[in-house]
């Protein structure tokens, strides 16, 4: 009998089977979308970002899928953080941790949701998102570390779940180290690297045009364009982070051989956005077994055997 590959994790003190789940973003807004994450082989199901009040988002088309890559301009169409929070009624029946992602228009909003939300047990943990690129007007708060810090410690007076945030990506050192001092003075459960590069630009040669409408085509670009930067933000803040937290990878993967990346940078989970977006959720299961491969071809038992553990030469 060959020896069990395991690909199991824990995030914010939760045992997830599989180390694999959903971005927040695609194909998690409505409750037969985070129902399919729910029976499916993602290891955890993660909603939409939630604002306080539903929103229809921008005007279409606001999603495009090239050969490398997406670029998406959405504007957070979602129904309402109180949606979200009582799905987490019906998530608790899967077996898995019910995450929630919650992007406030404001640091009011953020904290007025993460105090209503505070008394649903069934939430596992709040990934609360400091990048999302695509509201016009809107600044990154992800971008601003004053802000940043302003943020956290508003939201730490109120939150009772485990509190993590999704990052946009770094591109300068002093950068990463700016985020992670501000980020080490919290007791952040998880970061979550990277949201997509921002305000990209996809141009249809053909029509000499844009290819989505809001922002004058400008939009967030994901997919296998913008794996290095993911990996480099996995890796720098699994270097400068207190090993108490929990880095989760997001950015480029399609392949068992992405995600096994991911872990070797640091990653203690990765999420799917492009490509469960083109895939849907049958990523969860072909990624696994693909990583579940790799990782008996090279006698690896389960992550912790090579999880960080990316080498310089
Ligand atoms: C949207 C895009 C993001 O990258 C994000 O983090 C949140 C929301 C959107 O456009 O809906």
């Amino acid at each position: 009998m060959p020896s069990p590959i395991l690909i199991s994790t824990k995030i914010a003190g939760f045992g997830l089977s599989s180390c694999l789940y959903n971005a927040s973003g695609p194909l998690c807004s409505d409750a037969d979308e985070l129902h399919a994450i729910g029976i499916s082989h993602a290891g955890a199901v993660l909603s939409k970002s939630a604002t306080l009040q539903e929103r229809q988002g921008n005007e279409e088309p606001r999603y495009v899928d090239t050969r490398w890559g997406s670029i998406n301009s959405m504007g957070l169409p979602n129904q309402g953080y109180e949606f979200y929070a009582r799905f987490s009624e019906q998530a608790k029946t899967y077996d898995k941790p019910y995450f929630m992602s919650v992007s406030g228009l404001s640091h009011d909003d953020n904290l007025h949701i993460i105090k209503e939300i505070s008394g649903f047990e069934n939430i596992a943990g709040i990934e609360l998102n400091l990048s999302c690129p695509n509201v016009p007007g809107k600044p990154q708060t992800g971008y601003d570390f004053e802000q940043s810090r302003r943020l956290l410690e508003m939201v730490f007076t109120e939150v009772k779940q485990p509190l993590g945030v999704k990052l946009p990506p770094y591109f300068d050192m002093p950068h990463f180290e700016m985020m992670a001092s501000v980020l080490n003075d919290f007791p952040i459960s998880f970061v979550t690297c990277v949201n997509s590069i921002g305000n990209g630009l996809v141009v249809d040669p053909d029509l000499e045009s844009v290819v989505i409408k809001p922002k004058h085509g400008f939009g967030g670009i994901g997919g296998d364009f913008i794996k290095p930067t993911a990996l480099a933000n996995v890796r720098q803040f699994y270097t400068l982070l207190d090993k108490s937290v929990s880095i989760i990878g997001c950015g480029g993967v399609k392949t068992g051989m992405d995600a096994f990346e991911h872990i070797l940078c640091g990653a203690s989970a990765v999420q799917i956005g492009t490509q469960f977006m083109r895939e849907g959720t049958g990523c969860f299961e072909r990624v696994a077994n693909e990583l579940t491969d790799i990782m008996r071809s090279k006698g690896y038992p389960d992550l912790e055997s090579f999880r960080g553990k990316l080498k310089d030469i």
